[in-house]
């Protein structure tokens, strides 16, 4: 029988869900849920606005076809599909191509200030993996403007009175709360390991708390930081992700890392260079001559390679990431072309990204925002010197495994309960912490599209499993809460109290270092043992942590201590499933096998993790598992739906190798999918 009310719960308490993470995932999700009715807590490491999502630059992809070029949604499906190697779902690629289009309009209505065209329209640029004008943007700062306007239909709900099934305004009750600078800890489990609630550490006074939830939905970003200086926030550990793992959540494809081109090496962290200065025409280099030494503007035209354009004619410079990173990764590191730097006088792993010859009013007008960082951070003028960049760790196509539910047309059936659901019943992911839009790579621009679509198809499945519940986590004996508090509080105090003589930030360091180096652009078996054999020592080492501070207010050390512990686990995850994928597959490269190999591996690698016995927080790997949804089981496996677009060899050699499938496909039949063939989940 399910709860008696959906607003209140048998005690006569507001029932709410929770929402960890306030970037573009998480505030979709938040609008959603109250649009149907639904109170939200919403938790959050930073102020919202400070969300990872505030960091992205060039924009997002909706097949809107204002040029006339003949894009549309199935090409954009058939694009992503085979921009990712074929490891995606596609009923999920297939819902979320349908709906950008809509997505980017209702941003607009939202007041994002997209560029324009000179009539008025919503303009395009160009991305990687297309030859297609797809993607929208404001400037170079799309996310933090995407952001902000989220952010501002999230605080009328902070506002807005919940009511009762009667309509009748229940005193004291907001549809949003927020939560600013708490830290996920665990996801709190009824005795059959249904989620109930969450608890959270507040960041300033360090309080521990338990907060009930009816359902709970964690959008809390990538790991890029496992591997340390990447494009990614400070904040992007993948602690929640790897808190709940450590519950018994499934993680998928985590060794699918994305490794954008174009970065500005740095000391700290790596920055963002958008593709978008590509998309506007940015030109890719190295001088003919290795031991070039003019600087990259006085090299004359007949002394430059644009090895990209030379090896990919029809896509050049906007090949996708894993393309062109690996591309530049070969100039630099094996054929010892990267270029000269003044400031140091001597050869860099860096190559030119040349804005030059472009025109500096529409240069201004489109990507002011990145051109300011290179110039605050390199101290160059990018409008009159190329500008110096290289390949940078900045998204994981892996992530906590969820399901879906496939429509009749292939996409996916809004409102059920089963879409965005993890394997732990009630616990529900959206955005990059999950795995499930882009397969082996994501094509740029297609992020900031993934988490607003996940959040719109993540609100309302949690809405659906709010309805069906039997008991509201509201009628749980509190001793539920307070014992998954007090193992948070023990946990806590126990780091506190680690005094031995491990530095928690140095370990990071030296474990970041070498997923860097041997778990990105190439992967060889043989440093992969390695790795993992250090992970294992960097665990036992870690539980000699000495913790710099002990004080009991906004202690950072101890925090960090937290996420280096859940980084470890994470590493482990990425690394090994690394080892296993013996092929090449979309970001995943490994030059010992260098072919896909889709009769052994077009499946969902699906880690679980497995405490205990000498080899502590050991990968267990599965290739079926039932997980429980509202009472009833529901068995997957790694078979990887492929009933719309069938997969083939990725041939961006070739102009429009991409889409030209589908192309012939939507002449055919008229721009609809196509039925799908076989029901993978
Ligand atoms: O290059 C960029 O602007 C990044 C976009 C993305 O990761 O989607």
């Amino acid at each position: 029988m399910a709860a008696k009310s959906n607003t209140r719960s048998e005690s006569g308490k507001v029932r709410r869900v929770i929402v960890v993470g306030g970037g573009l995932a998480g505030l979709t999700t938040v609008i959603k849920l109250c649009e149907a009715g639904v109170p939200v807590d919403v938790f959050s490491l930073v102020p919202v606005k400070r969300s990872h999502s505030v960091c992205a630059q060039g924009g997002i992809n909706a097949s809107v076809n204002t040029k006339g070029e003949g894009d549309s949604p199935r090409v954009h499906l058939e694009e992503t599909v085979y921009g990712g190697d074929f490891l995606a779902n596609q009923a999920p690629v297939k819902g979320m191509a349908d709906a950008a289009p809509g997505i980017v309009y209702m941003l607009d209505r939202m007041g994002v200030p997209f560029n324009r065209t000179a009539e008025g329209l919503l303009d395009f640029r160009r991305f990687g993996g297309t030859l297609f004008h797809r993607t929208a943007f404001a400037g170079a700062t799309t996310g933090q403007q995407l952001l902000y306007a989220l952010d501002e239909q999230v605080r009328r709900f902070e506002t807005a009175d919940v009511e009762d099934e009667r309509g009748i305004v229940i005193p004291g009750e907001k549809m949003v709360r927020k939560f600013e600078f708490w830290d996920f800890l665990s996801v709190v489990q009824d005795d059959a390991g249904v989620a109930r609630g969450i608890v959270a550490q507040d960041l300033k006074s360090m309080e521990i708390k338990a907060f009930p939830g009816d359902a709970v939905c964690l959008a809390t970003g990538g790991p890029g930081i496992v591997f340390g200086r990447s494009t990614n926030s400070v904040i992007n550990t993948g602690t929640a992700a790897s808190s709940v793992y450590q519950q018994g959540a499934c993680y998928a494809n985590g060794e699918c890392i994305q490794v954008h081109p174009t970065a500005i090496p740095g000391a700290d962290k790596l920055r963002l260079i958008s593709e978008s200065a590509r998309g506007e025409g940015g030109r890719v280099w190295v001088p003919k001559d290795p031991k070039e030494q003019r600087r990259g503007r006085e090299v004359p035209e007949a002394d430059r390679d644009y090895f990209l354009e030379a090896k990919y004619p029809g896509y050049g410079n906007l090949v996708p990431r894993d393309i062109a990173s690996r591309e530049l990764f070969l100039k630099c590191f094996h054929e010892g072309r990267g270029v000269f730097n003044a400031k140091t006088g001597a050869n860099e792993n860096e190559v030119y990204l040349d804005l030059t010859h472009l025109p500096k009013e529409a240069l201004h007008k489109k990507l002011a925002g990145i051109l300011e960082i290179y110039e605050k951070f390199v101290g160059e003028d990018p409008y009159e010197n190329p500008m110096r960049v290289f390949p940078a760790v900045h998204y994981s196509m892996g992530g906590l495994w969820v399901d879906f539910e496939r429509s009749a047309d292939g996409g996916l059936v809004m409102g059920s309960p089963r879409n965005q659901a993890t394997s732990i019943s009630g616990l529900y992911a959206a955005g990059e912490c999950e795995y499930q839009y882009h397969g082996a790579n994501r094509l740029g621009a297609n992020s900031l599209l993934s988490c607003i679509y996940g959040g719109m198809v993540t609100g309302p499945a949690m809405a659906s499993y709010r309805k069906g519940m039997d008991k509201s986590s509201y009628d749980l004996s509190s001793s539920v809460f307070e014992k998954a508090e007090k193992r948070e509080l023990a946990k806590y105090n126990a780091i506190l109290k680690m005094d031995g003589k491990e530095n928690p930030f140095k370990l990071h360091d030296e474990m970041a270092q070498m997923m860097l180096v041997d778990v990105t652009i190439e992967r060889h078996n043989d440093k992969l043992d390695t790795v993992l054999a250090k992970i294992d020592e960097i665990d036992m080492r870690s539980r000699k942590v000495g913790v710099p501070d002990t004080s009991g207010r906004a202690n950072q050390s101890a925090q960090f201590t937290r996420h280096l512990f859940n980084m470890i686990v994470l590493a482990r995850v990425i690394a090994q499933g690394a080892r296993n994928r013996d092929e090449s597959r979309g970001a995943h490269f490994k030059p010992a096998f260098k072919d896909r190999n889709d009769e052994k591996f077009l499946r969902t690698t699906l880690a679980f993790h497995s405490d205990g016995g000498n080899a502590p927080n050991a990968v267990r790997f599965a290739r079926d598992f039932d997980y429980a949804l509202n009472g009833k089981t529901v068995n997957i496996t790694d078979a990887v739906d492929i009933s719309l677009v069938q997969p083939r060899a990725r041939k961006y050699e070739q102009a429009g190798a991409a889409s030209a499938n589908a192309q012939g496909a939507a002449k055919k039949d008229g721009d609809k999918a196509a039925a799908p063939a076989a029901t993978a989940t």
